[in-house]
Protein backbone atom coordinates (compact mmCIF):
# COMPACT_ATOMS: atom_id res chain seq x y z
CA UNK A 1 0.00 0.00 0.00
CA UNK A 2 1.24 3.20 -0.75
CA UNK A 3 -0.30 5.30 1.64
CA UNK A 4 -3.08 5.38 4.88
CA UNK A 5 -4.65 8.77 5.78
CA UNK A 6 -7.00 8.52 8.61
CA UNK A 7 -10.51 9.80 9.41
CA UNK A 8 -10.80 10.48 13.39
CA UNK A 9 -14.28 11.20 14.69
CA UNK A 10 -13.53 12.85 18.12
CA UNK A 11 -17.00 12.37 18.97
CA UNK A 12 -17.21 8.53 17.95
CA UNK A 13 -13.61 7.38 18.31
CA UNK A 14 -14.98 3.89 17.41
CA UNK A 15 -16.57 5.10 14.08
CA UNK A 16 -12.44 6.64 13.01
CA UNK A 17 -11.24 5.06 9.97
CA UNK A 18 -9.04 4.53 7.57
CA UNK A 19 -8.37 5.67 3.68
CA UNK A 20 -5.63 3.43 1.72
CA UNK A 21 -4.65 4.45 -1.48
CA UNK A 22 -3.00 2.46 -3.54
CA UNK A 23 -1.74 1.29 -7.43
CA UNK A 24 -3.73 -2.62 -7.22
CA UNK A 25 -4.96 -2.62 -4.15
CA UNK A 26 -7.48 -4.21 -6.36
CA UNK A 27 -5.07 -7.26 -7.19
CA UNK A 28 -4.96 -8.56 -3.57
CA UNK A 29 -8.61 -7.52 -2.40
CA UNK A 30 -9.75 -10.96 -1.06
CA UNK A 31 -6.96 -10.14 1.08
CA UNK A 32 -7.48 -6.87 2.32
CA UNK A 33 -11.45 -7.81 3.08
CA UNK A 34 -11.22 -10.82 4.72
CA UNK A 35 -10.67 -8.66 8.24
CA UNK A 36 -13.47 -6.35 7.79
CA UNK A 37 -15.89 -8.78 6.49
CA UNK A 38 -15.25 -11.61 9.20
CA UNK A 39 -17.77 -13.98 9.67
CA UNK A 40 -20.14 -11.50 7.68
CA UNK A 41 -22.22 -11.74 4.64
CA UNK A 42 -20.80 -9.39 1.70
CA UNK A 43 -23.29 -7.64 -0.14
CA UNK A 44 -21.48 -5.53 -3.29
CA UNK A 45 -23.61 -2.26 -4.51
CA UNK A 46 -21.79 -1.65 -8.21
CA UNK A 47 -22.27 0.53 -11.11
CA UNK A 48 -23.16 -1.85 -14.18
CA UNK A 49 -20.36 0.37 -16.06
CA UNK A 50 -17.74 -1.54 -13.89
CA UNK A 51 -19.00 -5.31 -14.60
CA UNK A 52 -17.07 -6.34 -17.34
CA UNK A 53 -14.10 -4.18 -16.78
CA UNK A 54 -13.74 -5.04 -13.15
CA UNK A 55 -16.30 -6.98 -11.28
CA UNK A 56 -15.71 -9.93 -13.08
CA UNK A 57 -12.22 -10.44 -12.31
CA UNK A 58 -12.83 -9.55 -8.83
CA UNK A 59 -15.45 -12.13 -7.84
CA UNK A 60 -13.25 -15.03 -9.47
CA UNK A 61 -11.29 -13.67 -6.46
CA UNK A 62 -13.69 -13.78 -4.10
CA UNK A 63 -14.93 -17.20 -5.22
CA UNK A 64 -11.05 -18.25 -4.91
CA UNK A 65 -10.93 -17.61 -1.37
CA UNK A 66 -14.22 -18.99 -0.71
CA UNK A 67 -16.05 -15.84 0.69
CA UNK A 68 -19.58 -15.33 -0.31
CA UNK A 69 -21.32 -12.76 -1.44
CA UNK A 70 -24.34 -11.31 -3.67
CA UNK A 71 -23.69 -8.31 -5.91
CA UNK A 72 -26.46 -5.98 -7.16
CA UNK A 73 -25.64 -3.45 -9.69
CA UNK A 74 -27.26 -0.28 -10.77
CA UNK A 75 -27.00 2.26 -13.49
CA UNK A 76 -24.93 5.38 -12.71
CA UNK A 77 -25.27 9.02 -12.87
CA UNK A 78 -27.65 11.34 -11.24
CA UNK A 79 -30.33 9.56 -12.55
CA UNK A 80 -30.32 6.57 -9.84
CA UNK A 81 -30.18 8.65 -6.69
CA UNK A 82 -33.25 8.12 -5.91
CA UNK A 83 -35.95 6.52 -3.07
CA UNK A 84 -36.99 4.13 -5.78
CA UNK A 85 -33.19 3.06 -6.76
CA UNK A 86 -33.01 2.92 -2.75
CA UNK A 87 -35.62 0.49 -2.20
CA UNK A 88 -35.09 -1.68 -5.29
CA UNK A 89 -31.80 -2.64 -3.49
CA UNK A 90 -33.34 -2.53 -0.45
CA UNK A 91 -35.40 -5.32 -1.59
CA UNK A 92 -32.84 -7.50 -3.28
CA UNK A 93 -30.78 -7.98 0.34
CA UNK A 94 -34.06 -8.80 1.95
CA UNK A 95 -35.19 -11.33 -0.17
CA UNK A 96 -31.02 -12.76 0.04
CA UNK A 97 -31.89 -12.35 4.07
CA UNK A 98 -29.06 -10.10 3.96
CA UNK A 99 -28.80 -9.14 7.90
CA UNK A 100 -27.85 -6.54 10.29
CA UNK A 101 -24.33 -7.62 10.71
CA UNK A 102 -24.21 -7.27 6.77
CA UNK A 103 -21.04 -5.73 5.41
CA UNK A 104 -21.59 -3.06 2.26
CA UNK A 105 -18.85 -3.09 -0.07
CA UNK A 106 -19.82 0.32 -2.16
CA UNK A 107 -18.18 0.11 -5.68
CA UNK A 108 -18.50 3.39 -8.02
CA UNK A 109 -18.95 6.61 -8.37
CA UNK A 110 -20.35 9.49 -6.46
CA UNK A 111 -23.54 8.41 -7.25
CA UNK A 112 -23.33 4.57 -6.15
CA UNK A 113 -21.03 6.01 -3.08
CA UNK A 114 -23.87 8.58 -2.05
CA UNK A 115 -27.11 6.16 -2.60
CA UNK A 116 -25.26 3.05 -0.81
CA UNK A 117 -23.99 4.89 2.07
CA UNK A 118 -27.36 6.01 2.72
CA UNK A 119 -28.81 2.13 2.21
CA UNK A 120 -25.87 1.57 4.91
CA UNK A 121 -27.38 4.17 7.60
CA UNK A 122 -31.05 3.04 7.18
CA UNK A 123 -30.50 -0.74 6.28
CA UNK A 124 -31.82 -2.39 9.52
CA UNK A 125 -31.23 0.50 11.01
CA UNK A 126 -27.62 1.10 10.10
CA UNK A 127 -25.33 -1.48 8.59
CA UNK A 128 -21.30 -1.09 8.39
CA UNK A 129 -19.93 -0.59 4.76
CA UNK A 130 -16.88 0.25 2.64
CA UNK A 131 -16.60 3.02 0.40
CA UNK A 132 -14.82 2.19 -2.77
CA UNK A 133 -14.75 4.98 -4.99
CA UNK A 134 -13.81 4.64 -8.68
CA UNK A 135 -14.34 7.98 -10.66
CA UNK A 136 -11.62 11.28 -9.02
CA UNK A 137 -14.39 12.78 -7.95
CA UNK A 138 -15.00 10.00 -5.44
CA UNK A 139 -11.72 9.66 -4.88
CA UNK A 140 -11.36 12.60 -3.45
CA UNK A 141 -14.58 14.14 -2.00
CA UNK A 142 -17.53 12.23 -1.97
CA UNK A 143 -16.10 8.63 -0.84
CA UNK A 144 -14.39 11.14 2.41
CA UNK A 145 -16.42 12.57 5.54
CA UNK A 146 -19.93 10.52 5.99
CA UNK A 147 -22.47 12.43 4.05
CA UNK A 148 -24.77 10.27 2.40
CA UNK A 149 -27.74 11.27 0.24
CA UNK A 150 -30.80 10.86 -2.38
CA UNK A 151 -32.56 13.35 -4.84
CA UNK A 152 -35.89 14.00 -4.28
CA UNK A 153 -38.26 16.54 -6.59
CA UNK A 154 -37.59 18.98 -4.08
CA UNK A 155 -33.60 19.07 -5.33
CA UNK A 156 -30.05 17.38 -4.56
CA UNK A 157 -29.44 15.86 -1.85
CA UNK A 158 -32.27 16.71 0.49
CA UNK A 159 -32.78 13.26 2.20
CA UNK A 160 -29.36 11.59 4.03
CA UNK A 161 -27.42 10.84 6.98
CA UNK A 162 -24.00 11.38 8.10
CA UNK A 163 -22.89 7.39 8.22
CA UNK A 164 -19.35 7.10 7.92
CA UNK A 165 -17.86 4.13 6.73
CA UNK A 166 -15.63 1.65 7.84
CA UNK A 167 -13.01 2.46 5.45
CA UNK A 168 -12.21 3.69 2.25
CA UNK A 169 -9.79 1.81 -0.73
CA UNK A 170 -8.81 4.27 -3.41
CA UNK A 171 -7.00 2.30 -6.43
CA UNK A 172 -5.82 4.54 -8.92
CA UNK A 173 -5.98 1.95 -11.62
CA UNK A 174 -9.71 2.58 -11.42
CA UNK A 175 -8.90 6.01 -13.08
CA UNK A 176 -7.23 3.92 -16.34
CA UNK A 177 -11.39 3.69 -17.92
CA UNK A 178 -12.63 7.16 -16.78
CA UNK A 179 -13.50 9.26 -19.49
CA UNK A 180 -11.50 12.71 -19.80
CA UNK A 181 -14.49 14.58 -18.74
CA UNK A 182 -15.11 12.79 -15.68
CA UNK A 183 -11.46 13.19 -14.76
CA UNK A 184 -11.62 17.08 -15.33
CA UNK A 185 -14.87 16.85 -13.03
CA UNK A 186 -12.84 15.24 -10.34
CA UNK A 187 -10.03 17.61 -11.02
CA UNK A 188 -12.50 20.92 -10.04
CA UNK A 189 -12.77 19.40 -6.94
CA UNK A 190 -8.97 19.02 -6.56
CA UNK A 191 -8.25 22.23 -7.40
CA UNK A 192 -11.28 23.49 -5.07
CA UNK A 193 -9.92 22.17 -2.14
CA UNK A 194 -6.59 23.22 -2.68
CA UNK A 195 -7.19 27.27 -3.54
CA UNK A 196 -9.07 26.66 0.03
CA UNK A 197 -6.19 25.07 2.13
CA UNK A 198 -3.12 24.13 0.18
CA UNK A 199 -1.13 26.86 -2.50
CA UNK A 200 1.92 24.35 -2.73
CA UNK A 201 -0.66 21.79 -4.01
CA UNK A 202 -2.15 24.32 -6.12
CA UNK A 203 0.91 25.16 -7.83
CA UNK A 204 2.31 21.20 -8.47
CA UNK A 205 -1.60 21.42 -10.47
CA UNK A 206 -0.84 24.95 -12.18
CA UNK A 207 2.57 22.99 -13.34
CA UNK A 208 1.40 19.24 -13.97
CA UNK A 209 -1.36 19.97 -15.50
CA UNK A 210 -0.41 18.19 -18.31
CA UNK A 211 0.47 14.97 -16.66
CA UNK A 212 -2.35 14.70 -14.68
CA UNK A 213 -4.51 15.18 -18.06
CA UNK A 214 -2.32 11.96 -19.13
CA UNK A 215 -3.32 10.22 -16.79
CA UNK A 216 0.16 10.00 -15.03
CA UNK A 217 0.63 7.65 -12.24
CA UNK A 218 2.53 9.41 -10.33
CA UNK A 219 0.65 12.91 -10.86
CA UNK A 220 -2.29 11.50 -9.55
CA UNK A 221 -1.52 9.98 -6.62
CA UNK A 222 0.10 13.08 -5.72
CA UNK A 223 -2.74 15.12 -5.86
CA UNK A 224 -5.74 12.34 -4.73
CA UNK A 225 -3.04 12.17 -1.65
CA UNK A 226 -2.92 15.67 -0.82
CA UNK A 227 -6.80 16.21 -1.48
CA UNK A 228 -7.69 13.75 0.54
CA UNK A 229 -5.32 14.33 3.55
CA UNK A 230 -6.52 18.32 3.46
CA UNK A 231 -10.23 16.26 3.81
CA UNK A 232 -9.86 14.01 6.15
CA UNK A 233 -8.14 16.77 8.28
CA UNK A 234 -11.64 18.98 7.76
CA UNK A 235 -13.65 16.43 8.85
CA UNK A 236 -12.00 15.06 11.71
CA UNK A 237 -12.06 18.45 13.44
CA UNK A 238 -15.30 19.36 12.21
CA UNK A 239 -17.70 16.29 10.69
CA UNK A 240 -21.32 18.35 10.93
CA UNK A 241 -20.43 21.15 8.67
CA UNK A 242 -20.45 23.91 11.76
CA UNK A 243 -17.26 25.60 9.97
CA UNK A 244 -14.50 24.42 8.74
CA UNK A 245 -16.04 21.78 6.72
CA UNK A 246 -17.99 24.69 5.28
CA UNK A 247 -14.52 25.81 2.98
CA UNK A 248 -15.42 22.98 0.90
CA UNK A 249 -18.58 24.72 -0.14
CA UNK A 250 -16.05 27.33 -2.16
CA UNK A 251 -17.63 28.28 -5.59
CA UNK A 252 -20.69 25.70 -4.94
CA UNK A 253 -22.94 29.13 -4.26
CA UNK A 254 -22.89 30.40 -7.24
CA UNK A 255 -21.99 26.58 -9.05
CA UNK A 256 -25.28 25.12 -7.71
CA UNK A 257 -26.99 28.41 -8.97
CA UNK A 258 -25.61 28.19 -12.32
CA UNK A 259 -26.71 24.20 -12.61
CA UNK A 260 -30.39 25.48 -11.67
CA UNK A 261 -29.86 27.71 -14.40
CA UNK A 262 -28.79 25.70 -17.29
CA UNK A 263 -31.23 23.23 -16.01
CA UNK A 264 -28.91 20.70 -14.68
CA UNK A 265 -27.38 20.03 -18.47
CA UNK A 266 -24.09 20.90 -17.04
CA UNK A 267 -21.77 18.41 -14.94
CA UNK A 268 -21.68 19.08 -11.41
CA UNK A 269 -17.52 20.12 -11.31
CA UNK A 270 -17.99 22.22 -14.51
CA UNK A 271 -20.28 24.47 -12.73
CA UNK A 272 -18.19 24.92 -9.63
CA UNK A 273 -16.11 25.38 -11.93
CA UNK A 274 -17.58 28.72 -12.98
CA UNK A 275 -18.80 29.39 -9.57
CA UNK A 276 -15.06 29.19 -8.30
CA UNK A 277 -14.16 32.04 -10.98
CA UNK A 278 -17.24 34.23 -9.98
CA UNK A 279 -17.07 33.52 -6.14
CA UNK A 280 -12.65 34.33 -6.98
CA UNK A 281 -13.78 37.68 -8.71
CA UNK A 282 -16.11 38.62 -6.01
CA UNK A 283 -13.01 37.99 -3.50
CA UNK A 284 -11.04 40.43 -5.24
CA UNK A 285 -14.14 42.73 -5.67
CA UNK A 286 -14.02 42.52 -1.82
CA UNK A 287 -10.45 43.67 -1.20
CA UNK A 288 -9.41 40.27 -0.46
CA UNK A 289 -7.71 38.40 -3.02
CA UNK A 290 -5.29 40.17 -5.58
CA UNK A 291 -5.61 40.46 -9.47
CA UNK A 292 -3.03 38.36 -10.05
CA UNK A 293 -4.29 35.45 -7.97
CA UNK A 294 -7.49 36.01 -9.72
CA UNK A 295 -6.49 35.60 -12.79
CA UNK A 296 -4.31 32.76 -12.20
CA UNK A 297 -6.98 30.39 -11.29
CA UNK A 298 -8.73 31.64 -14.14
CA UNK A 299 -5.89 31.04 -16.06
CA UNK A 300 -5.58 27.26 -14.93
CA UNK A 301 -9.43 26.20 -15.51
CA UNK A 302 -8.99 27.85 -18.47
CA UNK A 303 -6.39 25.09 -19.81
CA UNK A 304 -8.65 22.60 -18.41
CA UNK A 305 -11.42 23.28 -20.89
CA UNK A 306 -13.84 25.64 -19.27
CA UNK A 307 -15.20 28.07 -20.98
CA UNK A 308 -15.79 30.93 -19.38
CA UNK A 309 -17.00 32.89 -22.63
CA UNK A 310 -20.70 31.85 -21.78
CA UNK A 311 -20.35 33.64 -17.97
CA UNK A 312 -21.09 36.97 -19.85
CA UNK A 313 -23.86 36.26 -21.16
CA UNK A 314 -25.36 35.07 -17.72
CA UNK A 315 -28.76 37.02 -16.71
CA UNK A 316 -27.23 37.82 -13.31
CA UNK A 317 -30.31 38.92 -11.72
CA UNK A 318 -31.44 34.86 -12.15
CA UNK A 319 -28.27 33.75 -10.65
CA UNK A 320 -28.91 35.82 -7.78
CA UNK A 321 -32.46 34.35 -7.15
CA UNK A 322 -31.23 31.16 -7.39
CA UNK A 323 -28.16 31.82 -4.72
CA UNK A 324 -31.44 33.09 -2.26
CA UNK A 325 -33.43 30.04 -2.80
CA UNK A 326 -30.52 27.89 -1.76
CA UNK A 327 -30.49 25.47 1.64
CA UNK A 328 -27.74 28.01 2.35
CA UNK A 329 -29.63 31.35 2.16
CA UNK A 330 -30.78 32.57 5.16
CA UNK A 331 -33.64 35.51 5.52
CA UNK A 332 -32.98 36.63 2.06
CA UNK A 333 -29.00 37.34 2.38
CA UNK A 334 -26.72 35.11 0.46
CA UNK A 335 -23.28 33.79 2.06
CA UNK A 336 -20.42 32.08 0.72
CA UNK A 337 -16.91 30.77 1.18
CA UNK A 338 -14.17 34.10 0.34
CA UNK A 339 -11.07 33.26 -0.07
CA UNK A 340 -8.33 36.02 1.11
CA UNK A 341 -5.45 33.71 -1.17
CA UNK A 342 -4.74 31.16 -3.22
CA UNK A 343 -4.42 28.72 0.13
CA UNK A 344 -6.47 30.21 2.34
CA UNK A 345 -10.18 31.49 3.38
CA UNK A 346 -11.30 34.56 5.05
CA UNK A 347 -12.16 33.20 8.45
CA UNK A 348 -13.63 36.01 10.49
CA UNK A 349 -15.36 35.71 13.80
CA UNK A 350 -14.25 31.98 14.06
CA UNK A 351 -17.02 32.01 10.69
CA UNK A 352 -15.59 31.17 7.17
CA UNK A 353 -19.01 32.24 5.55
CA UNK A 354 -19.69 35.78 4.66
CA UNK A 355 -22.41 37.73 3.55
CA UNK A 356 -22.75 38.51 0.13
CA UNK A 357 -24.60 41.52 -0.91
CA UNK A 358 -26.44 40.97 -4.45
CA UNK A 359 -24.65 44.31 -5.78
CA UNK A 360 -21.51 42.48 -5.31
CA UNK A 361 -22.45 39.36 -7.19
CA UNK A 362 -24.36 41.65 -10.36
CA UNK A 363 -20.71 43.26 -10.34
CA UNK A 364 -18.60 40.65 -10.76
CA UNK A 365 -20.47 39.10 -13.52
CA UNK A 366 -20.07 42.40 -15.18
CA UNK A 367 -16.35 43.03 -14.25
CA UNK A 368 -14.70 39.23 -14.82
CA UNK A 369 -11.64 39.84 -16.91
N1 LIG B 1 -21.05 12.77 -0.23
C1 LIG B 1 -20.32 13.82 -0.54
O1 LIG B 1 -19.63 14.40 0.33
C2 LIG B 1 -20.29 14.28 -1.96
C3 LIG B 1 -19.32 15.23 -2.36
C4 LIG B 1 -19.29 15.59 -3.72
C5 LIG B 1 -20.18 15.02 -4.63
N2 LIG B 1 -21.10 14.12 -4.18
C6 LIG B 1 -22.05 13.48 -5.11
O2 LIG B 1 -21.30 12.73 -6.06
C7 LIG B 1 -22.11 12.54 -7.22
C8 LIG B 1 -21.25 12.70 -8.46
O3 LIG B 1 -20.24 11.72 -8.43
P1 LIG B 1 -19.55 11.18 -9.76
O4 LIG B 1 -19.15 12.35 -10.59
O5 LIG B 1 -18.53 10.21 -9.36
O6 LIG B 1 -20.80 10.53 -10.51
P2 LIG B 1 -21.16 9.03 -11.00
O7 LIG B 1 -21.10 8.08 -9.89
O8 LIG B 1 -22.45 9.17 -11.73
O9 LIG B 1 -19.99 8.70 -12.05
C9 LIG B 1 -19.85 9.48 -13.22
C10 LIG B 1 -19.88 8.59 -14.48
O10 LIG B 1 -18.68 7.79 -14.48
C11 LIG B 1 -19.01 6.39 -14.64
N3 LIG B 1 -17.94 5.68 -13.96
C12 LIG B 1 -17.72 5.48 -12.63
N4 LIG B 1 -16.53 4.90 -12.41
C13 LIG B 1 -15.96 4.68 -13.62
C14 LIG B 1 -14.73 4.10 -14.06
N5 LIG B 1 -13.80 3.69 -13.19
N6 LIG B 1 -14.52 3.99 -15.38
C15 LIG B 1 -15.43 4.44 -16.28
N7 LIG B 1 -16.60 5.02 -15.94
C16 LIG B 1 -16.86 5.14 -14.62
C17 LIG B 1 -20.41 6.27 -14.08
O11 LIG B 1 -21.11 5.18 -14.62
C18 LIG B 1 -21.03 7.60 -14.50
O12 LIG B 1 -21.47 7.52 -15.84
C19 LIG B 1 -23.22 13.57 -7.14
O13 LIG B 1 -24.43 12.91 -6.88
C20 LIG B 1 -22.84 14.46 -5.95
O14 LIG B 1 -23.96 14.95 -5.26
C21 LIG B 1 -21.16 13.74 -2.87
Amino acid sequence: MLSQIFVNIPAREQESYPISIDLGIFGNWPNWLKKHIQSRQLVILTDKKLLNPYIRQFKQQLLDAKINFIVISINGGESSKNQVTKEAIEMKMFRARIDRDALLLVIGGGVIGDLGGFVAATYMRGIKYIQVPTTLLAMVDSSVGGKTAINNEYGKNLIGAFWQPQAVAIDIKFLNTLPKQQLINGLIEVIKIFITCEKSSYDFVTNNFNKILAYDNEALLFIIQRAVSLKAEIVSQDEKEQNLRKYLNFGHTIGHALEKYYDFNILHGYAVALGIIVESKIAQIMGFLTQESYLSIVNLLQKLGIDCKDLHEIDAAKIIQYCLNDKKAKADKIYMIIIRQIGMVQNDKNSAVHEVPAKIIKRAFKQLF
